[in-house]
């Protein structure tokens, strides 16, 4: 027998990838039911040949009995209707930043951690999208050489905002006369060292879930992180510059065998043929592109690389559906 899903904010960027991804991988549903607020109820679209209307979100809908639920619709919609579902024995997996640091839910990058939804019922944090393509790089290198500190810069892409933030860079490229409702400045030509709020210790919201989900995945809250997150006028793919110190002396060679052998990893290194991963390039795959591999020029213990993935989708509807993926597995 096939599964029943629902997607909660079906309509957003991450909402329609997901319903993609699951058609895509295969996913035995037989039974899909779509999300979203009035704005969208009614809308309708194919999945599998079968006719889809989005419904109204509510609490009674979310007591109903599903295999899995796909929370994309925000902080505020997954606080709210997220417990109501776990109540009522249905397994999220929520892609807000809601529960992430929550005691006792599971944060999980299923190439890192999947060991964490052993046994597990309840709501699945999806973490943020530049943690987890981060950690899919990041985390055999852990394992092999220790990681004492990330310094990390980021590079994101509009959609990780949602659609309307897409329909923003787009209007601003035709018109310059074209308002800032998103953003807090022009995005077309220009880069904003501003996602999420900021805190009082200077770093926004954005930087603090990369230091803390760090900690939580890779179940190490030594390692330090130092974090600065930009959003840049490309629509799809996160890059990210990162700068690692090791425990023990990395070599070169065998760290690109390590990430070539990795879970989710690509590696594409080959400076002298222009050969390095650029988001236009890696928007619509699913793997972690890993390129610009370089020992640090003073410390024998560091080196640098270039880190790009699609931010919609293993930044967020592909790891979403992997993680069902090793839930089903777990259930065989
Ligand atoms: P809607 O289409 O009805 O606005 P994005 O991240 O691209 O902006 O998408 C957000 C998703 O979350 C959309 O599917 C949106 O639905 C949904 N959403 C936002 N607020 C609510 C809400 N209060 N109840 C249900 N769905 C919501």
């Amino acid at each position: 027998m096939g599964l029943s899903i629902g997607v909660v904010g079906a309509t957003g960027a991450v909402g329609r990838k997901m319903v993609e991804i699951l058609k895509e991988r295969n996913i035995p549903v037989d039974s899909l039911r779509a999300f979203a607020s009035e704005r969208s109820a009614g809308e309708k679209f194919d999945f599998n040949g079968k006719e889809i209307t989005v419904e109204l979100l509510t609490e009674e809908v979310m007591k109903e009995k599903f295999d899995y639920l796909l929370f994309s619709a925000g902080g505020g919609v997954s606080e709210k209707f997220a417990p109501i579902a776990a109540e009522a024995g249905n397994i999220v997996v929520d892609n807000s930043s809601q529960w992430r640091m929550t005691e006792g839910i599971p944060l999980v990058v299923p190439e890192v951690n999947a060991h964490a939804l052993e046994g597990y019922k309840g709501i699945i944090a999806n973490p943020n999208c530049s943690t987890i393509q981060m950690m899919v790089a990041l985390a055999p290198l852990h394992k092999r050489y220790g990681i004492n500190k990330i310094v990390v810069s980021t590079y994101q892409a509009v959609s990780g905002s949602g659609h309307k933030a897409i329909v923003e860079l787009e209007g601003q490229m035709k018109d310059e006369s074209y308002p800032n409702k998103v953003y807090p400045r022009r995005i077309a030509a220009n880069c904003i060292p501003h996602i999420d709020v900021f805190n009082d210790n200077g770093f926004t919201k954005e930087e603090l879930k990369m230091v803390y989900e760090t900690h939580k995945i890779l179940e190490d809250s030594n390692i330090e992180v130092n974090a600065t997150t930009v959003r840049i006028p490309v629509f799809y793919g996160h890059s990210e510059s990162i700068y690692l110190e090791f425990k023990e002396e990395p070599d070169v060679k065998e760290v690109k065998e390590i990430l070539a052998n990795a879970p989710g990893v690509v590696v594409v290194d080959n400076p002298e043929q222009n050969e390095y991963p650029t988001p236009l390039e890696v928007a619509n795959t699913d793997d972690t592109y890993v390129g610009r591999i370089r020992k640090d020029l003073f410390n024998a213990k560091a080196l640098s690389l270039w880190v790009v993935a699609d931010n919609l989708r293993k930044g967020a509807a592909t790891n979403a559906v992997q993680i069902v993926e090793a839930m089903e597995n777990m259930n065989k």
